[in-house]
């Protein structure tokens, strides 16, 4: 197993692709936090999925599972920095931090509201940068290094008409990887981005329930179908363990091919 006495903690892990990864960490050995906001039930179900897939505890301080659940608003500061403490407090340790809560409002660009606005940025930007900082101040205070995975999107690169603030958003993830990977390089902790297309979780239900827009969206996929969470968690399994020691600042898709199909017809 690849992770055998590591801990991570994945945000926004109740359902969907958190859901998926934090199961994926487990099956590979690692202890896990799992962070909700309004799901209690999602997370009691990702924990009881943990156990299931036999998640156990290696850190002294768990009782058994090696799975545990912490609610926090992404998009609030003081609720982001309690959540790492609470999860160092509770495992001992912290040596993988996925960045995973993320949140998309549709709406045509000159009807965005500040508050829609301010409610994007602040999970998918503004809570990733502050519970990186805190998770990367716990790392210098052990002296140890770390690894931070940011589930970006297809949209850091792509534009996706009537979603201009969680585009910004993407698009800051991807600099603030980049300009991460220079400057925690030295510390021997790194950051790369996922950048998921479109995968089957409740992030896109109407698009889902939508027959005619689900046909045309397949029809540029070229692999023909949308992503499952474990497409996305393997991936992640991957950039956590020590085969990526050497991997930094870049960014990874897991689209079927969606971001570079262009055809003619
Ligand atoms: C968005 C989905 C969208 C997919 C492909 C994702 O980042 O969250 O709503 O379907 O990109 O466009």
């Amino acid at each position: 197993m690849k992770l055998e006495g590591k801990v991570a903690l994945v945000t926004g892990s109740s359902q969907g692709i958190g859901q998926g990864i934090v199961l994926r960490l487990a099956q590979e050995g690692a202890d896990v936090v799992i962070n909700y906001r309004s799901h209690p039930e999602g997370a009691e179900e990702t924990l009881a999925k943990v156990q299931a897939v036999g998640g156990r505890c290696y850190m002294a301080q768990c009782p058994n599972s090696g799975g545990y659940t912490i609610k926090a608003d992404l998009g609030n500061v003081n609720e982001v920095r309690q959540l790492i403490a609470e999860s160092i407090e509770h495992f001992g340790r912290l040596d993988i931090l996925v960045n995973n809560a993320g949140i998309e409002k549709h709406a045509p660009f000159w009807e965005v509201t500040e508050a829609d606005y301010d409610a994007v940025m602040n999970v998918n930007l503004k809570g990733v940068f502050f519970a990186t900082q805190a998770f990367v101040q716990h790392l210098i205070e052990t002296k140890r290094t770390g690894k931070i995975i940011n589930i970006s999107s297809v949209h850091e690169e792509l534009p996706f008409p009537n979603f201009t603030a969680y585009c910004a958003s993407k698009g800051g993830m991807k600099m603030l990887a980049r300009n991460l990977a220079v400057e925690l390089g030295s510390l021997g902790i790194t950051i790369n981005n996922v950048a998921p297309g479109a995968i089957e979780t409740p992030i896109n239900t109407k698009l889902l329930n939508n027959p005619e827009k689900l046909g045309a969206l397949l029809q540029n996929i070229p692999l023909g179908r949308l992503g499952q969470p474990q497409d996305v968690a393997s991936l992640v399994a991957f950039l956590a363990s020590s085969d990526a020691d050497y991997i930094t600042g870049s960014t990874f898709f897991v689209d079927g091919g969606l971001l570079w199909n262009y055809q003619e017809q």
